[in-house]
């Protein structure tokens, strides 16, 4: 039997194309492994955004070469950002990888290992801006939730950022083919879907005469039968306008959690990360949200550290974290990427400072976190039921916030299920499934 392994690092992006790879070589005739060491095909599908996940995939290809020493037959894939940040230089460093292929042309992975077994090795970099990069065979593997590409790369430029330089300039997919790919997701079991891009808010497809907004694709989606549910990630703040605000009121389906990275609190940092909002801009538009949509979730991300953040712009960081209520944030430690603007900065913050000042801004930020959790104790929240918890005897599912439950109790994978939230964690709620018997309630 054939069989693929993937290691995948980075954002849910990634996650997707070892999706789309997997599903593209079972059809012929792969099967998954946990093992690489049992694979005919590995595949190292890297995250270049942070200067950690790019030493990890150096260090991830650095063993699979090894192993093809002890296992000839054997061929290694290496993919995403740094596979095109590097391009063909990756070959002179590792000996032995048959394809390097940029996230536009994952959808050419079986082509490729055709001509890698051929010809050596195969490089495919070369930014594919057709409709086909975004192409997925709809494969599920038995899942309630999918993700689908609306959209990729990104026009905004943040100093600190290498997406662009990588994944590109925005393309936007046809809202035709995503509704085809969303219908057969749905006619394969899936209930859920998160439509993916980097900036998701600025969707536009004008092709059939008509300007197409995700508003506007949301409301299509809306209409879908057998569709419980649609989230959508990365949205921009400066798109926030009362159009999207109105998609959560207007369309039942559409999830009550917005992922919406600020970045930082301070305005002076926001001007040199080139955001192109103030902190002020940002709440305006979280009031609006939120008096529209009172049960909304909302997340973050914040940099910390970026050059020249000084304890005063870090206060206002906290200050603005400590404002906005947010449900979760993710916090990362600035990282200098090469082609990004901001590493040419001086001024770069000692690690020491930024490991501090990160830890400060997580806990204050669990403190809040724990807040919202204690307030939903005694609540019955609608679940989206996605399998078995860790945990023997219990299941688990998410909340149209997103926010992850674990029950006791019966209910079938894929129902909507009541639970009255009993208990909180750091990062989940506890309760008791309440439905009679536990079965579907539809
Ligand atoms: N250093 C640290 N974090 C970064 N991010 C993007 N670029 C960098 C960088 N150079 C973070 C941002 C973004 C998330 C996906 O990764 O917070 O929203
Ligand atoms: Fe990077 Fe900024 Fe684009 Fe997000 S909006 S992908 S942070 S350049």
């Amino acid at each position: 039997m054939k069989k693929v392994y993937v290691e995948t690092y980075g954002c849910q992006m990634n996650e997707h194309d070892s999706e789309r790879m997997l599903a593209i070589l079972s059809g012929r005739g792969y099967l998954r492994t946990d093992r690489p060491e049992d694979a005919g095909v590995v595949i190292v599908n890297t995250c270049s955004v942070r200067g950690k996940a790019e030493q990890k995939a150096y260090s991830s290809i650095g063993r699979y070469v090894e192993l093809k020493k002890r296992r000839p037959g054997m061929r290694i894939v290496f993919s995403g950002c740094v596979a095109q940040q590097e391009g063909e230089a990756i070959l002179s460093r590792f000996e032995g990888i048959d394809v390097v292929l940029g996230p536009s042309r994952v959808h050419m992975i079986d082509e490729l290992l055709d001509t890698a077994g051929l010809a050596g090795s195969s490089v495919a970099v070369e930014p594919y801006g057709g409709q086909d990069r975004f192409r997925s065979p709809v494969k599920n593997f038995g899942g309630v939730k999918a993700y689908v590409t609306i959209m990729e790369g990104c026009d905004h430029f943040c100093t600190y950022c290498t997406v662009p330089y990588l994944r590109g300039r925005e393309v936007s997919r046809r809202a035709r083919e995503i509704i085809d790919e969303v219908e057969a997701l749905v006619g394969s079991g899936v209930r859920e879907v998160t439509l993916l891009g980097q900036n998701v808010t600025s969707y536009r497809d004008a092709s059939e005469g008509r300007d197409m907004t995700l508003y506007y694709l949301l409301s299509l989606l809306n209409d879908i039968r057998g569709l419980e549910r649609i989230r959508f990630i990365t949205s921009h703040p400066k798109d926030l306008d009362e159009r999207l605000i109105a998609a959560f009121a207007d369309f039942g389906k559409v999830c009550r959690h917005m992922h919406l990275p600020v970045q930082s609190g301070s305005d002076r940092v926001l001007r040199l990360m080139a955001r192109g909002y103030t902190t002020q801009a940002y709440m305006n538009s979280l009031g609006k949200l939120r008096k529209a949509v009172p049960d909304i979730a909302v997340t973050s991300d914040f940099i910390v550290g970026f050059p020249s953040e000084t304890e005063d712009d870090h206060r206002d960081t906290v200050l603005f974290v400590k404002n906005a209520g947010y449900d979760n944030i993710f916090s990362f430690k600035y990282s200098d990427r090469p082609l990004a603007r901001a590493s040419k900065l001086e001024d770069k913050v000692q690690p020491d400072v930024i490991a501090r000042r990160l830890r400060d801004l997580q806990s204050v930020q669990l403190g809040l976190t724990r807040y919202i959790y204690a307030s939903l104790v005694g609540t019955t929240q609608r679940v989206l039921v996605e399998g078995n918890s860790k945990r023997q005897g219990r299941m688990q599912g998410r909340t149209s916030q997103g926010r992850i439950v674990n029950f006791e109790g019966v209910a079938d994978k894929g129902a909507v299920a009541d639970i009255v939230i009993g208990d909180y964690s750091d990062n989940a709620l506890y309760g008791r499934c309440m439905n009679r018997e536990g079965r579907d309630v539809h």
